[in-house]
């Protein structure tokens, strides 16, 4: 009989199993990578706990995670970024991919994580594991000739423009500023600055008033004539949108589209007449609550209402809780009577702002009554969340 064990791997032995497993899985193949090639993913990878499932001795999937920090509804929590989700496909349909999951959020959990965020492969099977969907992010594509009204304008203020390498430092501490003030925004620690470290292929341009920067984007130019990607663009107000705007018109006789990377809430048709962007969404991450006592803190409306959390797969978080406002801010406690059953891809939804729960019975969710369900929507207001990060 086949012995299955699942242990954490790190340095060498990770690399081999980056090589054996994620090579096969994620890159274009025959031949594999060479090992030399994952060398700077390992680099990166330092913070990472990284788990493999064997069988007896052979490593057959593997699944892992990098520890973040997030803005859920205004607070900041610890957040697990999963990635690596492999099985070699001799391997596959038997239920290790799921078996890896469940050690990995076990191992979240250990280490007092409070939320974890993915890109599925597929949402419903992350959805069956207690993960929902965001939103879809949009990618705004239109011709900077139709910036250049912004040309005209003096505004008060001055873009500067960096590699990244030469920018990070400055560009990291504005994005730990914004991580602040938008819901769902995840950030890596150490690893993602190593990694942007050594992305010395983007521009980083800063929007500054008064020496303060504003407003940040990230971008790169494939060819005289040809698109310009935007991946990045934050800014404080309004006068730092406009001066990233009309840094991107300054290149109207350069590029022939900019591809504006940006969060669902932002509505760019509106920004500036005879803009009529083309909007195309790219795929959207899912999120779940790992540890229910943790998630106390955000900032919520106003009520409170109970429920029965159902949640198979981190049966910690099975029981009844209260959820309420006490000065505006969420807490969570032990209760022992319930409104209401809830999954827990629930109220994650409802926390990250993303369901209405007008939609949970009908989804196999939960039974709120139209009386909780009012509550709901006091407590938790809906919000689009925007993840930053993409893994
Ligand atoms: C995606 C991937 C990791 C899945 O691995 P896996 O070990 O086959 O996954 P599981 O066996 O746990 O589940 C896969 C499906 O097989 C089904 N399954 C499980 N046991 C089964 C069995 N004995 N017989 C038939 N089907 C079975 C599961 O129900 C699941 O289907 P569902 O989601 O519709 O319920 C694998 O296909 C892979 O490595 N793909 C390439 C890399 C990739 O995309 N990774 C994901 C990144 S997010």
């Amino acid at each position: 009989m086949t012995n299955i064990t699942i242990r954490r791997v790190e340095g060498d032995e990770m690399m081999e199993m980056f090589y054996l497993l994620l090579g096969y899985a994620f890159r274009a193949s025959p031949p594999l990578q060479s090992r030399e090639n994952w060398l700077p993913l390992q680099k990166n990878s330092y913070e990472a706990t990284f788990l493999v499932l064997f069988e007896d001795d052979k490593p057959v999937v593997s699944a892992a995670y990098h520890p973040m920090t997030q803005n859920v509804r205004g607070h900041i929590y610890s957040t697990g970024g999963v990635w690596g989700v492999s099985t070699l496909p001799q391997a596959r349909r038997q239920g290790y991919a799921r078996q890896i999951m469940s050690a990995l959020l076990n191992t979240m959990r250990e280490a007092d994580v409070a939320f974890s965020l993915l890109y599925p492969f597929r949402e419903s099977f992350y959805e069956r594991l207690g993960y929902t969907t965001f939103p879809q992010p949009r990618i705004a594509k239109f011709n900077p000739a139709t910036l250049a009204p912004l040309l005209k304008y003096d505004f008060p203020g001055k873009v500067e423009l960096y590699t990244l390498a030469e920018g990070i430092a400055e560009y990291r501490a504005y994005l730990q500023r914004r991580q602040a003030h938008i819901h769902g925004m995840g950030l890596f620690g150490q690893w993602s600055e190593a990694y942007l470290k050594e992305m010395n292929n983007r521009w980083v341009a800063l929007a500054k008033v008064d020496g303060q920067m504003v407003g940040a984007m990230l971008y790169f130019i494939e060819k005289l004539g040809g698109p310009m990607p935007v991946i990045r663009f934050y800014y404080d107000h309004s006068v730092a949108k406009y001066l990233l705007l009309e840094w991107l018109a300054r290149h109207a006789d350069q590029v022939a589209e900019v591809e504006l990377q940006l969060p669902p809430y932002e509505q760019p048709e509106t920004w500036l007449a005879d803009l009529h962007p083309k909007l195309e969404p790219f795929d959207p991450p899912m999120g779940r609550i790992l540890n229910i006592q943790q998630i106390g803190g955000m900032q919520v409306g106003s009520g409170q209402f109970s429920a029965h959390i159902r949640d198979p797969f981190c049966n910690w978080n099975e029981g009844l809780y209260q959820f309420e406002s006490v000065d505006g801010l969420l807490k969570v406690t032990p209760t022992d009577r319930a409104d209401c059953e809830l999954t827990i891809q629930a109220i994650s939804a409802l926390v990250f702002g993303t369901h209405t729960p007008a939609d949970f019975a009908l989804r196999g969710w939960g039974n709120p009554s139209p009386a909780t369900i009012a509550t709901m929507h006091q407590l938790f207001p809906p919000i689009l969340p925007y993840a930053h990060e993409r893994f």
